[in-house]
């Protein structure tokens, strides 16, 4: 069923056509504009970011990834869905706390929308920062359906330039089928070259990998991708995504170092001076950087597939636009990239955070994932069996995550704001505040606190690895 609608998905193409046009923000900041009034139109898209790439991928509004939409913060936002995506489909707006009906999860807050009819999402997008939209009906984010949403803050220190970067790839399909299976021979190589993932890739034993073809930033590949012209004197604001469904990236800008103030969104309790950022799939990062002299730099994505395969990007200064740009090694060993314990402070290993008085408290361990299985599970159980977490409004939680598996898990929270607490027993001196965190392999270990209180209803808790996902690992929060 699932991997027939992806199937389902050929239909009517029409070609890509990569302009500047296509990742134009849709914003309404005409006087008294109170409400953004948006259509986004799901519908097949022959996507060509490369020579020799033609991919039958999905778009909003005909590019990959959809329209970039910014709105100010209190502003209400209205969005007309219309679906002819060739299957049934949905939009989730994640990161955001809005009413559970509007969340878009397919078969949980909603019917899913069926192929021709329309759905109206109207909220008030918040928290403020960068969040994002996608279909919340498997496979369709893998084949393209996502865009970036910024919800402006008007306390936020001023940019001079505020860029959106959504870093994406495009899958070879037939890898998805085999990656449900668990039989995929996809490689898998970390940028560190650690050897474990090096010995692992040849004999395929990573089966959950899915195959990408191409690596694009803003829907395009390297060297084809839009150069940014900055001026000497400018702080710049990158608001950066990666929509990638099954893997981490690291970012880096050749020649700077980023200055982290968010996370997913969301205000650090400390920015963060680091020369990479490491971003889990479905996680966000505003990293700033100042323009102190003229020059062309990349931006460049290093991937865990084979390395060979990075996503780039030039940043340069007037005049500078056909200078050999100034680019970084592919490699991260000895370079101070951004976690979790580095942002948050983290106190000596086995130290726990100072207890919370009563409340819910819930310890997945997190398994599965043999090589030819399809089964990732929580507890032992695959969704719809997992054990579900059981709120009243008002009720503090925690959340204790343990991964026995050897892979990361971005775990995501529908409808909240989670603080991370502790990782692998380290307590964090500064909570994080997060919507997606990933969780270490190997035995690592993470604690989430939130409250409860957000709209009633049933908010979800799964992995945003789509593999693993479909494969099981999903619970909810719901409220009584
Ligand atoms: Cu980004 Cu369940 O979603
Ligand atoms: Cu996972």
């Amino acid at each position: 069923m699932r991997r027939a609608a992806f199937l389902a998905a050929g239909g009517a193409l029409t070609t890509t056509a990569l302009s500047a046009a296509a990742l134009r923000p849709l914003t309404a900041r005409a006087a008294g504009a109170e409400t953004l009034d948006v259509t986004l139109t799901s519908a097949p898209l022959l996507f060509a970011p490369f020579p020799g790439v033609s991919y039958r991928g999905l778009a909003f509004n005909g590019t990959i990834p959809g329209p970039v939409l910014r709105v100010r913060q209190g502003q209400r936002l209205r969005v007309r869905y219309v679906n002819r995506s060739g299957g049934p489909s949905t939009v989730h707006w994640h990161g955001m706390i809005l009413p559970n009906a509007m969340d878009g999860v397919a078969d949980v807050t909603q019917a899913p929308v069926p192929d021709g009819a329309e759905f109206l999402y109207e909220f008030t997008p918040a928290p403020a920062g960068t969040r994002w939209y996608h279909s919340h009906v498997f496979p369709q984010a893998l084949a393209g359906l996502f865009g970036m949403i910024v919800v402006e803050d008007p306390h936020d220190e001023p940019a001079d330039q505020d860029i959106a970067l959504v870093f994406h790839d495009v899958p070879v399909p037939a890898s998805i089928d085999s990656a449900m299976k668990g039989t995929s021979t996809a490689p898998m190589v970390d940028p560190f070259g650690s050897p474990e993932l090096a010995a692992m890739a040849p004999d395929g034993k990573m089966g959950d990998e899915v195959a990408y073809q191409a690596h694009c930033i803003n829907g395009a590949c390297y060297p084809k991708t839009q150069p940014i012209e900055v001026r000497v004197g400018q702080r710049i604001r990158l608001r950066i995504l990666n929509a990638n469904a099954t893997q981490t990236r690291y970012v880096r800008l050749a020649g700077h170092t980023l200055r982290v103030t968010h996370s997913d969104g969301n205000p650090l309790p400390q920015p963060v001076e680091v020369e990479a950022l490491r971003v889990g799939v479905a996680e966000r990062y505003d990293a700033w950087f100042e323009v102190s002299k003229p020059g062309a730099w990349l931006l460049q994505g290093l991937s865990e597939a084979p390395t060979a395969f990075q996503q780039a990007l030039v940043l340069h200064t007037p005049g500078m636009e056909n200078a050999t740009p100034l680019g970084v090694a592919q490699t991260l060993v000895g370079v101070r990239y951004f976690t979790y314990e580095l942002a948050g402070a983290a106190q000596a290993v086995g130290t726990q955070p100072r207890a919370q008085p009563a409340g819910v408290r819930q310890a997945y361990v997190l398994g599965g994932g043999a090589w030819g299985s399809d089964r990732w599970t929580m507890n032992g159980k695959v969704w719809p069996h997992t054990e579900k977490i059981v709120v009243r409004r008002g009720d503090r939680v925690e959340v204790r995550f343990t991964n026995k598996t050897d892979m990361h898990h971005p775990m995501h929270l529908h409808g909240h704001v989670f603080d991370v607490v502790e990782t692998n027993g380290r307590a964090l001196r500064y909570p994080l505040p997060k919507d997606t965190a990933l969780v270490d392999p190997n035995g690592g270990t993470m604690t989430w606190r939130f409250r409860a209180d957000s709209p009633p209803g049933r908010w979800l808790l799964h992995c945003h690895n789509d593999i693993h996902m479909m494969d099981g690992l999903r619970t909810e929060v719901d409220y009584q």
